[in-house]
């Protein structure tokens, strides 16, 4: 049966967890939607990278990859003027977009079995040196999860075309990515992503 079709005749109690937050995004916001989708495919085939290559022994592909797809869920509760505002945000406002990461903390965390993603949700824009938000949490106080995500989302939201500006080529945001190391993000997590994103584009 097509998945339009499907949506529309079960019940929402029927779909599964992350199904059902998904269905929430795509009512709100598609670009967040397709983020969501893209970061959590980009984790996925790092993580099976890091694998082949014998590293990041005991974690979950497809778990990583869902708490990758659920982690700007919290932008469901940021009021539209905040979230579709085409223009640099106020502080105002800026604390409002910020307070998704709390927000999809607590959508998620709730949920039995979802404490892996939920603590991804909260802490994916924690920065290395302590000053990201929501806990200003530092080094490997990040969770593993988070520290992941958290690149994974840089690289997307940096390669993507928007309407008022083109992405940047993956080359450019890897750079980026690298200078940010020790500060924005873990250094040996970037390291890892650098042999991944080297590898796919061979
Ligand atoms: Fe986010």
């Amino acid at each position: 049966m097509d998945a339009e079709l499907q949506r529309q005749i079960l019940p929402v109690e029927t779909l599964d967890f992350e199904s059902r937050m998904l269905d929430l995004v795509a009512r709100k916001d598609l670009s967040t939607l397709g983020h969501s989708n893209r970061v959590a495919e980009l984790t996925r085939e790092w993580a099976e990278f890091m694998l082949s290559r014998g590293s990041w022994v005991g974690v979950d592909p497809a778990r990583l990859e869902s708490a990758a797809r659920l982690h700007d869920i919290g932008k469901v509760m940021v009021p539209d003027a905040v979230l579709l505002k085409p223009g640099p945000l106020d502080p105002a406002e800026r604390d409002l977009m910020n307070a998704h990461a709390e927000a999809g903390y607590e959508m998620v965390k709730s949920h039995r079995n979802e404490s892996y993603a939920a603590l991804a949700v909260r802490h994916h824009h924690e920065r290395w040196d302590g000053r990201g938000y929501p806990l200003g949490l530092e080094g490997d106080q990040i969770p593993f999860q988070a520290q992941v995500v958290a690149i994974a989302d840089a690289f997307d939201a940096m390669t993507e075309d928007r309407v008022y500006r083109k992405g940047r080529s993956p080359e450019e945001a890897l750079v980026e990515i690298e200078r940010c190391a020790g500060s924005h993000f873990s250094p040996v997590r970037v390291a890892e992503f650098v042999q991944f994103i080297h590898a796919r584009n061979g």
